[in-house]
């Protein structure tokens, strides 16, 4: 029988195979002789807070990535109840408008078609030139009011204490500020304050670097909660404390939304089926150990602890990808109900898997991670709606996905043969070389992956 991660007998009873997505296959058998069996589906009918953990490279982006496409591949009636935003910190997610067509073989042995989804790509206002130049098919831009930003998010994105001389010249600027103002109004006023006069250039200085990152404009927010809609928030050319911050105002907004509409909903309609006037939200948030960390406080930290530990009434569902599940703050680990862990290595990671959740303390956690065979997207998932434990395979994705950590390079390449009008020309000679060579280590990898997929469901 198939798998449902994530939904409890009850819910099964009720909802049967309605409100699921398809993320892999189970996995049988250890190391090389593991083969794949049945279906592996998630719940979407619930809320759900989710970790996807894993060493560097073996799939964690992807798994997200295959998350997204399955909210999209709904029946209209029940995704139009959803909606999907993505944060992207290494500009890998504009690729789903793209069909898969590099993985057909693999999407073949899935009985899966490469499909292209409608995926609205943002980017910081202040940052298009940079993403056109770089040939990213975005479809509009996003930027805050600095009247959006509270007294703690100024002081925790400037890295200052509030009761530090600083921190409070910058708290009395922004309590003479009346509403509707701009950085520059903010430059003025610390200039006009008495006082403070070794402080103030500093915080000129801070001010002025600020309204450099790009993300103060009037282009405002797009609509993220829209029925079925697949937001990606490209973040991947901002400063990190900078990214905290804009998924520190895009999460209170969304949260202050779904909590109006909540209220608005009858309590029967807070079972997913019913109905929804704001769209429920998946949120998908890669490299989450930088949004909230374990040792640190970062201008995002508190909302993330808010949705994780609140989230559920407002139905909101979070799903973080890091690669260091220890690193991860403890009480957002521990709110998980569901982890997909690819394969990890280092004890602590392994141990703080253990001890989020102690059901699992009668299972061998890193006895399962090391019978997984050595191939992408191979993964343990521990469920606590089911208290069970599984060993999958992720599936392969249909659309294409980005090739991260080479991105601008690979698009320079195009760009400038673009520029130049001709196929051959405008190739960088080295960074093409280099970019041919990496193709050809991945088609090989690939080859070799679907060769011993073959292999595993041979057999079976
Ligand atoms: N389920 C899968 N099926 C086929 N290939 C996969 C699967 N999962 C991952 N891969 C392959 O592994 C590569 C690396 O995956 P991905 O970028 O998701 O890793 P990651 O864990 O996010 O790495 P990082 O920690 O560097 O962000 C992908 O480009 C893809 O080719
Ligand atoms: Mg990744």
């Amino acid at each position: 029988m198939e798998t449902i991660i994530g939904r409890d007998q009850k819910d099964r009873e009720i909802y049967g195979k309605r409100g699921v997505i398809l993320i892999g296959k189970n996995l049988v058998g250890d190391g090389e002789d593991a083969h794949l069996t049945t279906d592996v589906f998630l719940d979407v009918a619930r809320p759900h807070v989710m970790t996807v953990c894993g060493k560097r490279g073996e799939g964690k982006s992807y798994s997200i990535g295959i998350i997204a496409e399955g909210l999209q591949t709904l029946p209209d009636e029940i995704r139009n109840k959803l909606c999907t935003i993505v944060i992207d910190t290494q500009g890998i997610f504009w690729t789903m408008k793209t069909p898969n067509e590099k993985d057909i073989m693999a999407l073949r042995e899935w009985n899966q078609p490469p499909v292209g989804f409608r995926a609205a790509v943002y980017v910081p206002e202040g940052q298009t030139k940079a993403f056109t130049d770089a040939g990213v098919d975005y479809d509009g831009s996003f930027s805050f009011a600095p009247s959006e930003l509270t007294g703690e998010d100024w002081l925790s994105v400037f890295g200052l204490e509030a009761t530090e001389p600083l921190g409070t010249l910058l708290q009395m600027v922004l309590g003479r500020m009346s509403r509707g103002y701009a950085i520059a109004d903010m430059v003025s006023q610390a200039r006009a304050e008495e006082g403070f006069e070794s402080e103030k250039k500093t915080l000129e200085g801070m001010l002025r670097n600020a309204a450099g990152w790009g993300i103060f404009g009037s282009s405002r927010m797009p609509p993220l909660l829209v029925p079925g809609k697949l937001s990606v928030m490209d973040f991947s050319l901002t400063p990190q404390n900078v990214r905290a911050l804009m998924l520190a105002i895009i999460g209170r907004r969304i949260f202050a939304e779904r909590t109006a509409s909540r209220r608005k909903e009858e309590l029967a309609e807070m079972e997913f089926f019913g109905e929804a006037r704001v769209p429920i939200p998946w949120i998908l948030v890669d490299e989450a150990h930088n949004f909230v960390p374990s040792d640190e406080a970062t201008p995002s930290s508190e909302m993330l602890n808010k949705i994780v530990k609140e989230g559920r009434q407002p139905g909101i569902s979070v799903v973080f990808a890091t690669q260091r599940p220890m690193k991860l703050h403890p009480d957002v680990l521990s709110q998980c109900d569901i982890i997909i862990s690819h394969r990890l290595t280092a004890e602590e990671d392994v141990d703080s898997l253990k001890s989020i959740m102690q059901t699992y303390m009668l299972f061998d956690i890193a006895k399962y991670l090391n019978e997984l065979p050595k191939l992408k997207g191979v993964a343990i998932v521990l469920d606590d709606n089911s208290e069970r434990i599984y060993k999958i395979r992720m599936k392969p994705r249909h659309d294409c996905r980005g090739e991260h950590g080479f991105r601008l390079d690979y698009f320079d390449v195009f760009r400038r043969r673009a520029d130049r009008g001709q196929q051959e020309r405008g190739r960088h000679p080295v960074r093409w070389r280099f970019y041919k060579h990496r193709q050809s280590v991945r088609f090989r990898r690939q080859q070799r992956d679907s060769r011993s997929c073959r292999q595993e469901q041979r057999g079976r």
